[in-house]
């Protein structure tokens, strides 16, 4: 009879390989603990990649109580990226630094932009019907991540085991031991970054819903429009290089990644409203991706019901927004520090 083969051994066992499960990764490994991420398809294939990439920390439509884990997590990008960077040697450059931002009351006078100031950061809008602030705000190409991170946390010595889907977990007296596909790992303590599938029945049942995003890519003379613009409904993000990024839907449709030609007409049409003078690709770019929906658009970030397991998910539509900040908190927390951020609002015990 063949030898039950022995369980790969690490402190920290994280499920999702997108920008949270790595980020943490690579936050705990900076701590000294080693640490495995299951992907079950491919690093960074998922919402990771799909994503806009605003960092939307004063996004009206973002619950107030997100407030202060977005401003920490801001502050924290510089040092982020610059480690990301060191460690993979790939550059992730801010795309742009500014949002003109609809203003959504007419009481919002305070920082109106006047036509010459709009003009001065996307002189090829047509603002017409819209009033606008200005933002600080950055945004990146999460294509830009989407190599530079898992490189980053395999040169930092994290294990990355992509192609493996968590079966089960248990916890045993002194952590947890997790089914894969491939093997099983014993760890002190298990993370559930599954994003959108972080509410899967073998992750502790979770109440996270897909959210699905329609997203195309446009063209524009790239100093025709040097900022991110945000009005209801649709959001421009140039990338510097001509593309513009514009999206996204907002739909419940399960785990249907499918793009749906009608969806994407409708998001081009109001694009062109905004840059008439944007064209489409000869060849269509367009994408779906799923965001971690969760009922109070808050992320869940805390302890498990099954003890040494922890989530850390339901980032919603800022999931690039706060990955550096989860990464720091968690890994206060899992280590039995006081995080930078309270987490009562995140608690998973909140559902
Ligand atoms: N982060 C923008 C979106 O979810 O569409």
């Amino acid at each position: 009879m063949e030898p039950t083969k022995k369980p790969f051994v690490v402190d920290v066992a994280i499920a999702g390989g997108g920008i949270i499960g790595l980020s943490l990764g690579l936050e705990l490994r900076q701590r000294g603990l080693s640490v495995a991420v299951m992907e079950r398809g491919q690093a960074m294939s998922s919402a990771s990649w799909a994503a806009g990439g605003m960092l939307a920390v004063n996004d009206p439509q973002n619950p107030p109580e997100l407030l202060p884990l977005s401003v920490r997590s801001w502050a924290l990008y510089p040092a982020y990226l610059d480690r990301i960077e060191a460690l993979s040697g790939r550059h992730v450059p801010l795309r742009t630094r500014w949002t003109l931002q609809h203003l959504e009351s007419e009481r919002e006078s305070d920082g109106v932009l006047t036509e010459a100031e709009i003009v001065e950061y996307a002189p090829g809008l047509d603002a017409t019907g819209h009033s606008f602030k200005l933002l600080e705000e950055g945004s990146l190409d999460p294509n830009d991540l989407r190599e530079a991170l898992p490189a980053a946390f395999r040169a930092a010595e994290g294990t990355l085991l992509e192609g493996t889907a968590v079966l089960g977990v248990e916890s045993t007296a002194h952590g947890v031991l997790v089914e894969t596909q491939r093997e099983r790992i014993a760890a002190g303590m298990f993370v559930n970054c599954c994003g959108a599938w972080a509410g899967g029945p073998r992750l502790g049942g979770l109440p996270v819903v897909p959210v699905k995003g329609q997203m195309a890519n446009l063209r524009c003379q790239p100093e025709r429009l040097r900022c991110v613009v945000r009005v209801p409904g649709i959001y421009l993000i140039p990338r510097g290089d001509g593309r513009v990024t514009i999206g996204a839907t907002l739909e419940h449709a399960g785990f249907d990644e499918t793009v749906q030609e009608p969806s994407i007409r409708q998001l081009i049409e109001a694009a062109l409203r905004l840059l008439p003078e944007a064209t489409t690709p000869s060849q269509m770019e367009s994408w779906a991706g799923l965001r971690p929906g969760t009922s109070d658009g808050l992320p869940i970030l805390g302890t498990s019901k099954t003890k040494h397991c922890w989530h850390a998910t339901g980032h919603y539509r800022d999931g690039i927004l706060l990955a550096p900040v989860t990464a720091r908190v968690m890994a206060q927390a899992m280590l039995g520090e006081s995080p930078d951020v309270p987490l009562e609002a995140f608690t998973p015990a909140r559902f």
